[in-house]
């Protein structure tokens, strides 16, 4: 795997994504995404709402405001509780993010850390300001909400939404009114999500505008019964307890089926969304081996959670998280309920009560981190081409096929054929340089085909194909182009069942 800094340079070069504000010296977590990178933003963020809100019976979504009312981040608790703890030198004024420091000068874990055990580590362990060796002040906590004023002299403060969450939690009526859901049941949504990180880092990973794709999924109270458990029983990956954390194991790869019976993971709900977000992300292209699922320890759990499972991707910075799966129980509806002091229950149909129904499970994904894990994954250099692969999954190629004239005499004809092809599909045309200079560009940008068109193909009516991954070629007929090409993008077809083999 490349490191970090070579796929920054890569996303630069390519145009995926670039520091924002850049003319103006930039802002450090907040970055633009290019032309390739838009498209393959939202490809991502639209083959999870296939996957998540259109294919499922059970769940529904919203798009909610990013502005919002305070009185929502107050009942979350993130106004008060929102917060990282910093440290700050006394005599450069440079600010560090305690937990990572403590991470990173003591290799231990400080995950939950609490501003005076920070400070009792930095003194005891005589710890100095990674800048100028002075020493720090008292640690602090620093909240991570952005305030906005609203109109002109209203006195009204909202703030940018901390997480797409709460913005569930908040239209829950108005959902429950419209959409007549039965539990168990989810509200999803993907946006925006903001946090004023006292230390961005890895490029995509830790940003301050980032995006969140979430689900508030809702059960009765005490049900760990998943009706869609056998899809994923056989299903295997890395697991690591906290048990196994504990003791200095390693992580264990088994069935989920295994990880239930030994009573690893004792919900099914949670054994559920652990493996299908595990098997969403394979079937976009992850590479499967390069995830685990850590369970967080007692000392990471907030107070009304009763278990938390993070799925984990393989950075080159080491095992992070890519979503977190939490059990929130009824937390948030009961903070807004007494908040609002508005009726958030609902009724239900078997016992004939009122119940505040609670959330078993929280898949809470980053766009931007699943992006990132896309990339690395994708990213191959080809010593034998000399230039990179980027073997995307044809689902989420920013461009899915390139249109190619052998030489200019052509560029009309393959205008033709290019212009007929982008009412299908996302295609690129191009005519500059030499045609493998041109197929080792589409190679760099990920587009799975590229059709080549060469003097035979207005005697022939056909045209040439090549392959991204295995560069083979093949000859189609121009009128069953469109059908070829979307047969093979779905993975009807076999590039080499498609066509006459060159
Ligand atoms: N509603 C639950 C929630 O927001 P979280 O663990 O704070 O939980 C969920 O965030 C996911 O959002 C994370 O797993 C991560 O993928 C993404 N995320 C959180 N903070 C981020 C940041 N500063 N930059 C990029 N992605 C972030």
């Amino acid at each position: 795997m490349i490191s970090i800094d070579e796929m920054v340079a890569f996303c630069r070069r390519k145009g995926f994504v670039f520091p924002s504000s850049e003319l103006y010296g930039g802002i450090a977590g907040i970055y633009d995404y290019g032309p390739l990178g838009v498209e393959l933003k939202n490809n991502i963020k639209k083959e999870w709402w296939k996957n998540h809100v259109q294919e499922r019976d059970e769940i529904t979504g919203i798009d909610g405001a990013i502005i919002s009312h305070q009185k929502i981040w107050e009942a979350s608790g993130h106004l008060s509780g929102f917060s990282d703890v910093i440290l700050e030198c006394k005599k450069c004024k440079n600010r560090v993010r305690g937990d990572h420091f403590i991470e990173d000068k003591l290799k231990i874990s400080a995950d939950g850390m609490k501003s005076n055990e920070i400070n009792n580590l930095v003194k005891e362990k005589k710890l100095k300001c990674p800048n100028c060796s002075g020493e720090f002040n008292e640690a602090s906590n620093f909240n991570l909400m952005f305030p906005v004023n609203v109109g002109v002299g209203t006195g009204l403060t909202a703030y940018l939404r901390g997480e797409t969450a709460q913005l569930i939690f908040a239209d829950f009526k108005e959902v429950m009114n419209s959409a007549r859901l039965k539990l168990p049941f989810g509200i999803a949504q993907v946006g925006k999500a903001f946090r004023n990180e006292i230390a961005p880092r890895n490029f995509l990973f830790r940003l301050r505008e980032f995006e969140q794709m979430e689900i508030e999924y809702f059960v009765k109270p005490g049900d760990n019964k998943c009706p869609f458990i056998d899809e994923v029983l056989n299903h295997k990956i890395n697991i690591y307890s906290s048990e196994m954390q504990s003791k200095n194991q390693k992580a264990e790869k088994m069935s989920m089926k295994e990880a239930l019976s030994k009573k690893i993971i004792k919900n099914e709900w949670h054994a559920f969304w652990l493996a299908h977000e595990h098997m969403f992300l394979i079937s976009i292209g992850a590479n499967p081996d390069n995830f685990r699922i850590r369970q967080h320890k007692k000392e990471e759990l907030a107070h009304y959670s009763s278990d938390c499972w993070d799925l984990e991707y393989n950075f080159p910075f080491g095992f992070k998280e890519i979503q977190g799966i939490a059990d929130r129980q009824a937390y948030d509806l009961t903070q807004h309920i007494n908040h609002s002091k508005q009726d958030l229950s609902i009724f239900d149909e078997e016992s004939k009560t009122k119940l505040v129904p609670h959330v078993v499970a929280e898949p809470s994904m980053g766009v931007d981190r699943a992006f990132l894990l896309i990339m690395f994954d994708a990213y191959t250099y080809d010593k034998e081409r000399e230039n990179v692969v980027l073997k995307l999954h044809p689902k989420l190629a920013p461009i899915k096929v390139a249109v190619l004239p052998l030489v200019n005499k052509l560029n009309e004809d393959a205008k033709k054929i290019h212009d007929e092809l982008k009412k299908e599909f996302n295609c690129y045309f191009d005519t500059s340089g030499s045609i493998g200079r041109r197929y080792a560009r589409q190679d760099e940008m990920g587009t799975p085909i590229c059709v080549t068109v060469d003097f035979d193909s207005l005697k022939d009516k056909d045209c040439t194909l090549r392959d991204r991954d295995s560069t083979k070629q093949i000859r189609v007929p121009l009128k069953d182009l469109n059908m070829t090409i979307w047969k093979l993008l779905s993975g009807k077809i076999n590039f080499l069942d498609a066509g006459k083999l060159l």
